[in-house]
């Protein structure tokens, strides 16, 4: 199926399959322009996230939609015990971690009823089908007491940083990702925000889904959005 930009920005049957098709053409230079595009704070935020977790050295941790595993090295750094699960092989096959990288959908994932005790998943949110069956899926793996970190992108509170973030997500991210990497897919990454669900409907699903210590918060000068939970 040709991943054109209708499909990517159409829900329905198409779209997994355009989504995986976009992160295997831009998998190789994937790091590259996160970095530069944030000036690295992406990263900052993920290892904020990890802390977030507040679990301990020696927990099995999933990584979900770990793309080239970012997160993973971060939790490996802390001792941590990291799978990462990603359905793009473009995205596992550019991943620099030497923790386990399964090749799966997170909509269903490999392992068995509460036998994680934590997940983290990072800007991967907009890019699936529906959150409610996802968010059962990681529920289901969990052990009572588990904990996750789910962090997305996000707008700074204010009206000048949110109108250079605008600036700079609505035309800079798209042309400088078409420069050096696809045109197409760095105009969806953007556009992908309309997927993503207001604070308060996010926070009511997982409090639907068992979740509790629901919390919030903005991360990397607001350009992140941190949800952390415990699996009740
Ligand atoms: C924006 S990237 C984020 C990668 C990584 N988590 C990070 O923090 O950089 C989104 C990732 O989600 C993956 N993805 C999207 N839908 C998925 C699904 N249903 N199952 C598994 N991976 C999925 C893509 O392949 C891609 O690697």
């Amino acid at each position: 199926m040709d991943s054109d930009s209708s499909s990517l920005l159409t829900p329905g049957r198409h779209r997994p399959a355009a989504v995986r098709e976009m992160f295997d053409r831009i998998s190789p230079r994937y790091d590259l322009l996160n970095r530069l595009l944030t000036l690295g704070l992406d990263q900052h935020c993920r290892r904020r996230a990890v802390r977030a977790l507040g679990l301990p050295p020696h927990c099995l941790i999933v990584d979900l939609a770990c793309g080239t595993g970012d997160f993973c090295r971060i939790l490996e750094r802390r001792r941590m015990l990291p799978v990462g699960v990603d359905f793009s092989p473009g995205m596992l096959s550019n991943a620099k971690t030497s923790a386990p990288l399964v090749r799966a959908d997170v909509m269903r994932l490999p392992f068995r009823d509460l036998s994680v005790e934590g997940a983290v998943c990072g800007f991967a949110l907009r890019n699936l089908e529906a959150l409610p069956p996802f968010l059962a899926e990681v529920a289901r793996i969990l052990q009572t007491g588990g904990r996750i970190a789910l962090l997305e992108v996000a707008a700074p509170s204010g009206a000048l940083p949110r109108s250079v973030h605008t600036f700079h997500f609505r035309r800079v991210v798209p042309a400088v990702g078409g420069w050096l990497s696809d045109k197409e897919a760095y105009r969806y990454l953007p556009d992908s925000v309309k997927f993503l669900p207001p604070q308060h409907e996010l926070t009511k699903m997982l409090a639907e889904t068992g979740f509790s210590e629901i919390e919030y918060c903005k991360l990397g000068a607001g350009i992140a959005g941190l949800f952390t939970a415990t699996k009740t």
